[in-house]
């Protein structure tokens, strides 16, 4: 019996933050049109310098050959998992700015936040992300035909959580386990560094 340790704070954080973990495990179940459409938007919603929104997704779904497609492009360490998963969205930048065609030196921040509002509305929704860095973008981008001014930066991995015991030996006993983090002390400085 795996023993699941979910509020990780001992702070009063608000839950889409306190359980979001990043599953490995994902159930059957499918994402619903409304679902999807709802983190997607949750992601159009995020702040972004000079409101340059440089966040762009493909989206594809389990059984369809974009799916299959982006899932060749994973590392084989995450394609063991993450193949269960029913939805795949490759997560992309702009690397310049639209008004002058200069550097956007905050674009891959503004990805994170986005990433990180899609995330926070999914665990909302009961749904888990698990966001990897481990593919192949070059591999991706020739799959997808993604233009050259775009920065291939991550995949979300998209599902309901699922059971731990479909998960082979060595990443079973992982996915009870929550990762830990560093002490606020060690993060932050008041006043000077
Ligand atoms: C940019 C980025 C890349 C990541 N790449 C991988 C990956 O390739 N494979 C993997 O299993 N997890 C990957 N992760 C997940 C992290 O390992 C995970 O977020 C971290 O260990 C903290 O665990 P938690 O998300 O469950 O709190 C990635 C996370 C981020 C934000």
């Amino acid at each position: 019996m795996i023993h699941l340790e979910t509020r990780r704070s001992e702070l009063e954080l608000s839950d889409v933050l306190n359980n979001r973990f990043s599953p490995r495990a994902f159930s059957a179940r499918e994402v619903a049109e409304q679902e999807l459409e709802l983190v997607l938007e949750a992601a159009r919603w995020a702040p972004s310098s000079m409101n340059e929104q440089p966040w762009r997704f493909v989206v594809t779904r389990r059984g369809g050959d974009a799916h299959a497609r982006l899932l060749e492009t994973l590392n084989p360490s995450n394609r063991t998992w993450a193949d269960k998963a029913p939805v795949l969205i490759l997560a992309m930048v702009h690397r310049t700015l639209s008004r002058n065609g200069q550097v956007n030196h905050h674009a891959r921040h503004d990805l994170g936040l986005a990433t990180a509002h899609l995330t926070a509305q999914a665990t909302a929704l009961g749904m888990g992300v698990h966001i990897l860095g481990g593919f192949n973008a070059e591999a991706a981008r020739a799959a997808f035909k993604v233009p050259e001014e775009l920065d291939i930066v991550s995949v979300l991995v998209l599902g309901f959580p699922g059971d731990a015991d479909q998960l082979p030996d060595n990443l079973r006993e992982r996915e009870s386990r929550r990762s830990v983090r560093h002490p606020l002390s060690e993060l932050v400085r008041y006043e000077s560094y």
